[in-house]
């Protein structure tokens, strides 16, 4: 197995106890879906759906979805939050960078915080305007690298680096890199910005629950030793501690909104 195969496993392992985060990522995902300007009728891609917020969301809007994730306890999770809320979906195990659709398939291809995390970004934008119809719409939501979860990201990669060849999610989140990457290939290329508000007890709080449920975190506690552990933890709670609002007990984490229009 090459090294981009390998990474790929890993992530399946790492992003399979990610569900119970769903009830923060479930707000913005129905704004994507507002700001994907999702019609009735349409068919739709969610690319690294998770449990399948955005699809969910998607399918609210009366469109026809497609979601599609590495992590099959994703999947599963995201069949049940379609059983509960009575929509047909059609679920799909795979990889963003090598989606099992035709060319042209989708009026609408979007993603929240899913497709920035394969490992090369040349090659999962290819197969998002692959799959898309000339004149359709791709929008996603990423974290800029300056904000919580950008820094969130890079403080684990700068205490457990990742391997060589994978480009650092966050990236996703600079409008320079975004138009440079969807380049020539769309136009209307639009940017807003977001913020979920998500409510912990405490900055500590905070991190106990990244440590817990979210895979990059929590590879890197079960592998650090004791004293580099300590170091992550203060580094992360000094961070964690300027978008920690005490008086409202909410975390604010800002994200970028990019839509564009494939020519
Ligand atoms: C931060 S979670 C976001 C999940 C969901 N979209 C949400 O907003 O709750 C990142 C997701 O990307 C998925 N993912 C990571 N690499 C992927 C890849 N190469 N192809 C497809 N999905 C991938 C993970 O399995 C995980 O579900």
């Amino acid at each position: 197995m090459d090294a981009i195969a390998q990474f790929k496993e890993n992530q399946k392992k790492l992003w399979s106890t990610f569900a119970p985060t769903e009830v923060f990522t479930c707000q913005p995902a129905a704004r994507l879906a507002v700001f994907a300007q999702i019609k009735s009728g349409q068919r739709v891609l969610d690319i690294g759906c998770g449990t399948g917020v955005v699809a969910l969301a998607a399918a609210r809007m009366g469109a026809r979805v497609s979601g599609l994730d590495l992590t099959p306890e994703l999947i599963v999770r995201a069949r049940e939050n379609a059983s509960i809320a009575g929509v047909e979906i059609d679920w799909h195990e795979g990889d963003a960078e090598a989606l099992p659709f035709s060319d042209g398939e989708f009026d609408v291809v979007v993603s929240q915080f899913g497709h920035m995390f394969a490992p090369r970004p040349e090659v999962a934008t290819r197969e998002m305007l692959r799959v898309l119809k000339p004149g359709g719409t791709v929008a996603f939501t990423t974290w800029p690298p300056e904000l919580f979860t950008g820094r969130m990201f890079a403080l684990v990669g700068r205490y457990l680096p990742p391997p060589p060849g994978v480009s650092p999610p966050p990236q996703w989140g600079m409008p320079d890199t975004v138009r440079e990457r969807l380049g020539s290939a769309v136009s209307d290329l639009v940017f807003d910005r977001g913020t979920l508000r998500a409510p912990y007890l405490s900055v500590q709080h905070v991190r106990v629950f990244m440590e817990q449920n979210v895979g990059p975190v929590m590879k890197l506690v079960q592998t650090l030793e004791p004293a580099k552990l300590a170091d992550f933890r203060r580094d992360y709670d000094a961070m964690a501690s300027q978008y920690f609002e005490p008086t409202e007990n909410v975390l604010r984490q800002d994200y970028l909104l990019t839509r564009a229009t494939k020519i």
